[in-house]
């Protein structure tokens, strides 16, 4: 940002249940300084369009009339749910990413920050974290296409793509995924005053988290940071191959995906916390027991479930390390601990929108 006067203007893809609320809270604060120039009126442009078709992709990217042209393009999008047929994850997750990717390139844009799931499993290599040199196994059909998306993306040349490979969210209004089912099946045994059971147990094994505002920090940092280099030389920097993990038919059938033997690099970081995860027991959701018993005013709708699916109820293992992206782009994590104090916030908000019981 040579001019300093001139800030960044930007485009977040992605429902508001993900990291954007996060990051648009970021980039236009209710006080303080704005980080990123956005409309004047209103600030942020909320829209709603089918990201499936390449028509509406690319006329997201014309700015307001009397408004330059975007500088940042945040790509939270992508299927989460397990239970998608592969078409459909082909459709929303590599598809979307593809359009987006495409327009971006073709309009200069100065970053792309790709956000990856964790949906990894790490479990069958020795070390205990893992770099972002390693090699490391996507974990089912949703796994393989949105691993997949960063090789499509990292093919795209001209595209200033970095890719920021998260552990898993939490955060405000983050109601899905497993930490949001873990908190709240946690609170059902804690209610019931009984140990909390499952098939795998938090803080047995390795499961890397992250907040949703380090998400939004980072994203940010990162989008700084690949603007300042450009591509080719935020490769030399950062940049990892992307190795392939699929079925090599696939190339033929889906419109856009490398060849199986092409050697794709892309800058990629990992983000999590610090530390390991603590477990989700009864110990923390100890205070939150009462709170069910006599909810007022009652909850008669939330999206919070204690139904863990198949997903949520297998063992997982994502264990990756996170020096690159602090000593590479400089980030300092704002919460590094995922404790009772961060767990305490984001069932607050959930009490404010009243989908969580609240007692006197
Ligand atoms: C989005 O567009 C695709 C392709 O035209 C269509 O199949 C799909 O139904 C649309 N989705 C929505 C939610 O309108
Ligand atoms: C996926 O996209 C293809 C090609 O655009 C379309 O023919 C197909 O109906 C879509 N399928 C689903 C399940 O969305």
């Amino acid at each position: 940002m040579s001019n300093p006067a001139k800030k960044p203007n930007a485009i977040i893809f992605g429902g508001l249940n993900t990291c954007s609320r996060a990051l648009a809270a970021l980039l236009v604060p209710l006080d303080g300084e704005r980080l990123v120039s956005v409309l004047a009126k209103p600030k942020v442009e909320y829209k709603q369009v089918n990201l499936t078709v390449a028509a509406a992709v690319a006329s997201s990217f014309d700015p307001p009339e009397g408004h330059d042209t975007y500088d940042y393009v945040f790509d939270f999008t992508g299927e989460i749910r397990h239970d998608r047929t592969e078409m459909i994850q082909i459709n929303t997750t590599f598809n979307v990413a593809r359009l987006i990717g495409l327009e971006a390139a073709k309009r200069k844009i100065k970053s792309y920050v790709r956000v990856q799931q964790p949906f990894y499993d790490t479990s069958n290599a020795s070390k205990a974290t893992h770099t972002e040199k390693e090699d490391v196994k996507p974990m089912d059909t949703l796994g393989i296409w949105w691993h997949e998306t960063l090789r499509m993306l990292a093919a795209i040349e001209d595209l200033n793509l970095v890719i920021l490979r998260i552990g898993f969210a939490y955060g405000p209004y983050t109601n899905h995924g497993i930490v949001a089912s873990g908190i709240t099946v946690a609170s059902v045994y804690g209610y019931l005053k009984k140990p909390m059971k499952s098939v795998w147990s938090p803080g047995k094994n390795a499961n890397n988290t992250v907040h949703i505002d380090d998400v939004a920090g980072a994203s940010l940092a990162c989008a700084e940071w690949i603007a300042s280099y450009g591509r080719a030389a935020a490769n030399s920097v950062a940049g990892e191959e992307i190795i392939f993990h699929n079925d090599k038919k696939k190339v033929k059938e889906v419109k856009g995906m490398p060849a199986h033997d092409q050697k794709l690099v892309a800058p990629l970081f990992n983000l999590l916390m610090d530390d390991n995860v603590e477990d989700i027991n009864e110990h923390h959701v100890g205070g939150w027991t009462e709170m069910i018993l006599a909810s007022k005013p009652p909850i008669p709708n939330t999206p919070l479930s204690a139904y863990m699916d198949k997903f949520a109820l297998s063992k997982h293992v994502v264990a990756f390390n996170n020096a690159k992206v602090k000593e590479v782009v400089g980030y300092k994590l704002k919460h590094p601990e995922f404790n009772h104090e961060t767990i305490k916030e984001v069932v607050d908000k959930w009490k404010e929108e009243g989908t969580w019981p609240i007692l006197d």
